[in-house]
């Protein structure tokens, strides 16, 4: 299975730099995570997903806080999209822990992975970029 390769590049910005730097590292743990895969070395890439859980998770908290001190109008349907992605990934490491040299356990978290990233960035997250810089909340990129 050949590797996608993912990169943030300037058409994925929201224009608030603080969430654009997160947002970069958040596709550079994916492209670690994914150029692993295909070593079925199941421990490191364990250890590559609890990383990249950790940094998501942190970046999920500055987006939410964020959100709450702006007063951001779609927080409820945002923090569901941070929900899911989280109930997908506890489901993704799951399943690395129990079938992580099969190679479509791979396949499956990379079409999960960066399927949900792209459509959340381009969306929901340029949509909370947009509302940001409206409201003088974030130093504009
Ligand atoms: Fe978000």
């Amino acid at each position: 299975m050949p590797t996608k390769i993912i990169t943030w590049t300037p058409d994925l910005s929201i224009g608030v730099e603080v969430i654009d730097e997160q947002h970069r590292e958040v596709f550079a743990h994916v492209a670690r995570f994914l150029s692993t895969v295909e070593s079925g070395r199941v421990e490191e890439l364990l250890d590559l997903l609890h990383f990249l859980g950790t940094y998501v998770e942190a970046h999920f908290r500055t987006e939410e806080q964020l959100m709450r001190e702006s007063g951001f109008p779609d927080l409820a349907a945002h923090l569901q999209e941070h929900d899911a992605f989280r109930a997908m990934f506890r489901s993704i490491v799951a399943q690395f822990a129990r079938y992580g040299d099969d190679p479509r356990v791979g396949a499956f978290a990379e079409r999960e992975v960066c399927g949900w990233l792209d459509a959340h960035v381009r969306t929901v997250d340029r949509a909370l970029g947009d509302w940001l810089r409206a409201h003088g909340v974030a130093r504009v990129a």
